[in-house]
């Protein structure tokens, strides 16, 4: 799966930029990644709750709410509410993340947990039977535009085998720094799921930008 992040694309276009990489299955976006930045949990503040609701009418694309924001105990649920697909909460700033994946799960959405690339993977192992998605940080959470950082895919590969053996059910989703030089080695670890910023609305036409990276993480 390709999920490009609107962090990189025009705020004042969101709805052109949604329509940009919407196709048909197999071609267009699967999800369109919201990097939601709150300046406390991340130095940087990008959008909240109305532009997620707004987007929602926006696209049909299935919006992947990726919460980078202090207390997501408190603030999670209203992205389920607002019709995200899939709500990703941070696990270092969760207090009680089996509670809010439980909580996100009520309100119809997929409950994701994120870790930054600094975090390791085995003392979550048993709070992610409770999450849809892991999704790995391949750089430090607060801007588009950084270089993919190659010792995450470690954890990655762990992911891949908790789930290939059974333990979890998850879709390992990876973010930061993908692009053509890095999402076959991404893909080689045994991510399922892509998401690009700068590598698709940097590119000149962000439709084929995504065509060309879900061709190279098949390879
Ligand atoms: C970074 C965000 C990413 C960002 C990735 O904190 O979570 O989703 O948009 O951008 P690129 O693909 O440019 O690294
Ligand atoms: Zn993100």
């Amino acid at each position: 799966m390709i999920a490009p992040s609107i962090l990189s694309a025009d705020f004042a276009r969101l709805g052109e930029e949604a329509a940009a990489v919407a196709g048909p299955p197999g071609e267009g976006a699967d999800w369109l990644h919201v990097d939601v930045m709150d300046a406390h949990f991340v130095p940087n503040l990008t959008l909240g709750l109305p532009v997620v609701q707004s987007l929602r009418a926006a696209t049909d694309i299935p919006l992947d709410c990726h919460l980078m924001i202090e207390d997501p105990d408190r603030w999670a649920v209203g992205y389920a509410e607002a019709g995200a697909h899939n709500v990703t909460v941070h696990v270092e700033a969760a207090a009680d993340p089996v509670r809010i994946a439980r909580d996100i799960r009520a309100a119809g959405a997929k409950a994701g947990l994120s870790i930054k690339p600094g975090t390791p993977l085995d003392p979550y192992v048993e709070v992610l039977r409770h999450y849809d998605t892991l999704l790995v940080m391949s750089v430090e959470p607060g801007f588009g535009g950084q270089s993919f950082i190659p010792d995450v895919l470690d954890k990655a590969r762990q992911a891949r085998r908790l789930v290939d053996t059974g333990h979890l059910t998850l879709v390992v989703e990876i973010d930061g720094g993908i692009n053509a030089d890095t999402i076959e080695a991404a893909a080689e670890a045994g991510v399922d799921c892509f998401v690009a910023g700068s590598a698709v609305y940097g590119a000149e036409d962000p439709g084929r930008a995504v065509r060309a990276l879900r061709e190279q993480a098949a390879n």
